[in-house]
């Protein structure tokens, strides 16, 4: 976030210089250490919405003719009317909102992309424009652009996993050294994979370190706080309390986290282990609206979901 506001404020102040992207950022680490998450959160701060940008998943673009439907087809080609290009003006403008006029672009794991990916991206990043195959333009001036991969990711691994020898264990206690060491093998694998004009054009280049326990924690945090919004806004007088202990709480991030992963399983384990248990409940009309609903771990492989009381209790009708 440090690297990216001053891009956005610039923008902001109206400074921001013509012909190029406001700015574009490439963020490089472990999977699941949140690249793509800091790109949805900016979203959400800028537009009210995680969803509002334009999101390119390079893994559904490995062959070159699947680039090609990003621009479209020339006229005169055939089967040029079917061929809509996928990134135009239009979707461009419609990532922005009230709030922003300034949309973000994101093209997330683009090392899966086909080599032309790459020359496509050096037109839009050095001059913000990209020509359509029906000879129209997309201007991205008013673009933030970002870049996601995992380039180096097993190689940084290897740096990160405990017991793989002397250099892990040594780094564990210095985190500074550490990042300066996930930085330099990211880079490295990002010079082998793109040419130095490609490298050039970034204005940012961002190497995500793993996450650390304290952040887990509140990551955890963040979901069942949102899960417990979910439940009042979708529920409204039918809902009720989660209340998930400490060792609940270090149940699912035993579970759901790891160096390799990241916090990649943490939503799943969630899922699978509160929500999945408390919906059944809901469904089969075991929860009463003011409950106190507990997710008791009483070690063994689930968490108990423990209806604690109610404090709409109905009046029993003899009274
Ligand atoms: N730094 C973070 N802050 C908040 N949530 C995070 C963070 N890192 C990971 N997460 C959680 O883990 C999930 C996976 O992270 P993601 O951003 O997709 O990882 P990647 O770095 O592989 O793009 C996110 O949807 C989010 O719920
Ligand atoms: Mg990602």
């Amino acid at each position: 976030m440090n690297a990216i506001v001053p891009y956005v404020q610039m923008f902001q102040a109206g400074l921001a210089p013509e012909g190029r992207p406001v700015g574009v950022f490439l963020l490089l680490g472990p999977t699941g250490t949140g690249k793509t998450r800091t790109v949805e959160a900016l979203a959400e701060v800028l537009h009210g919405n995680c969803k509002s940008m334009v999101k390119i998943d390079c893994g559904e673009f490995q062959m070159e003719h699947e680039v090609a439907k990003l621009i479209g087809a020339p006229p005169g080609y055939l089967g040029h009317r079917e061929t809509h290009p996928l990134l135009t003006q239009t979707k461009l403008n419609a990532a922005t909102s009230e709030d922003s006029n300034l949309s973000i672009v994101l093209f997330d794991e683009i090392e899966k992309a086909a080599p032309s990916m790459t020359r496509l991206l050096l037109g839009v990043l050095d001059k913000a424009t990209l020509r359509l195959g029906d000879n129209t333009t997309v201007n991205f001036e008013r673009s933030l652009i970002f870049l996601t991969s995992n380039l180096g990711a097993r190689e940084m691994a290897r740096e990160l996993v405990p017991d793989f020898g002397f250099e892990a264990v040594a780094a564990k206690g210095a985190p500074g050294k550490q990042a300066r060491k996930l930085e330099k093998v990211s880079m490295a694998a990002v010079r082998r994979k793109f040419a130095p004009e490609f490298i050039n054009r970034i204005d940012s280049i961002v190497t995500y370190q793993p996450l650390d326990q304290s952040s887990l924690e509140r990551i955890l945090d963040q979901h069942i706080d949102d899960f417990q919004s979910h439940i009042s806004n979708r529920l409204g007088p039918r809902s009720f309390h989660v209340e998930v202990p400490m060792e609940s709480r270090k149940f699912l991030l035993e579970r759901g986290t790891s160096i390799a992963y990241g916090a990649r399983e943490l939503k799943r384990t969630i899922h699978k282990n509160l929500i999945q248990p408390i919906a059944a409940m809901v469904a089969d009309g075991k929860i009463d609206p003011g409950s106190r609903v507990q997710a008791s771990c009483k070690g063994g492989n689930s968490l108990e979901i423990i209806v604690r009381d109610t404090r709409l209790r109905p009046v029993p009708r003899d009274c």
